[in-house]
């Protein structure tokens, strides 16, 4: 326990927002499987996160949480590392949100770039709900009430986490020094692209799910976006314009040598190419199928790290409201 103290608080969550991808895995999963050797760690899978914008068909919910914890454990998420818990177990989150509601100005939330993109990126769906709006004060509550040091975002999350400051700042003027100012810890990545040559995202629908089994891999990847000016075989080609060789710089380091060169020098067609990368993301992620199968079998098992997980994070998280109701004169 007194090891923990002296280790710097980590806290992230993840939203099941449908099935988690490699570029989840590559980008999050894996770091955060490094920082549980390093920090005290906090992850979670922010539900309530997820509903802003699944509100309107929320069916698949439940399961893609249960994926979403299957997920984690299977790449390496350890609980004996770590705390792993489900955001909306904890309704100390959602009160910390109402208490920042109070001191948090609406145009500071309409100023975060995230709010206008993704309302852009989700046409044809209502986003203009107060619940959206207020998402990144429930992240600044996810944040804030861990009193954590370092949180672990991509880039995109940044003006989140700059917010979660300004918030903190805020609250501390008007009640006293409460939140400490959280930093970021920017995953420095190169973005995967997704099987159409954009980025891997769900709102594309280009993924590779982590639990994708062998033979849909084989099929994704048989489909993926090559040199455009490669037509036939003899055709010299440039990986450095083609999503085959990105997935072989991330997924297979050794080959990329003998790959770029039989490239260019057109002694290797892009069909055999992407049957030898398939080859080596399906040995890739072997090992976390095999614990992701474990897993499935025993659904209990995972209820049950949740449940833990959610207690050992109330602890924690309880008393931070207590002490922001206090300093706010509730109590
Ligand atoms: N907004 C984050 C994302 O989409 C998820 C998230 C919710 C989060 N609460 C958080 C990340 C707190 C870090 C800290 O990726
Ligand atoms: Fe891409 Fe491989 Fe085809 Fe070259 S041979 S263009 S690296 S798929």
């Amino acid at each position: 326990m007194q090891n923990a103290k002296l280790k710097k608080r980590v806290l992230s969550g993840i939203q099941p927002t449908g099935k988690l991808h490699l570029g989840n895995l590559i980008g999050a999963i894996e770091n955060w499987v490094k920082l549980q050797d390093k920090y005290e760690c906090f992850f979670f899978i922010a539900d309530l996160h997820a509903l802003t914008s699944t509100y309107d068909d929320p069916k698949n919910l439940k399961d893609d949480i249960q994926g979403v914890a299957i997920d984690l454990l299977a790449s390496g998420i350890d609980p004996k590392k770590c705390v792993l818990f489900k955001q909306s177990d904890l309704m100390e989150h959602a009160e910390l949100h109402l208490l920042f509601s109070m001191v948090t100005p609406v145009p500071w939330l309409e100023r975060v770039p995230t709010y206008k993109s993704k309302i852009e990126e989700l046409k044809g769906k209502d986003l203009g709900t107060y619940g959206f709006l207020g998402y990144p004060v429930l992240q600044a509550a996810d944040i804030l009430i861990y009193k954590a040091d370092f949180v672990p975002v991509g880039q995109d999350q940044l003006p989140h986490i700059e917010l979660t400051r300004e918030i903190a700042r805020r609250f501390n003027n008007f009640y006293g020094n409460i939140f400490p100012e959280p930093k970021d810890l920017l995953t420095q990545f190169p973005t995967l692209p997704g099987l159409d040559g954009r980025k891997m995202s769900k709102s594309y629908n280009n993924t590779i799910a982590i639990s994708d089994p062998p033979d849909v891999i084989k099929k994704k990847v048989s489909t993926m976006i090559t040199d455009p000016a490669r037509i036939k075989k003899e055709d010299k080609g440039h990986p450095e314009v083609c999503s085959v060789y990105d997935f072989y710089k991330v997924f297979g380091k050794d080959l990329t040598d003998v790959v770029a060169s039989e490239c260019k020098e057109a002694k290797r067609g892009c069909v055999a190419c992407k049957k030898q990368l398939a080859q080596v993301l399906i040995d890739y992620m072997a090992p976390i199928h095999k614990k992701r199968a474990q897993l499935t079998e025993d659904r209990g098992q995972i209820d049950k790290i949740l449940q833990d997980g959610a207690a050992k994070a109330k602890k924690i998280a309880a008393k931070s409201l207590l002490e922001a109701k206090k300093a706010m004169g509730l109590i």
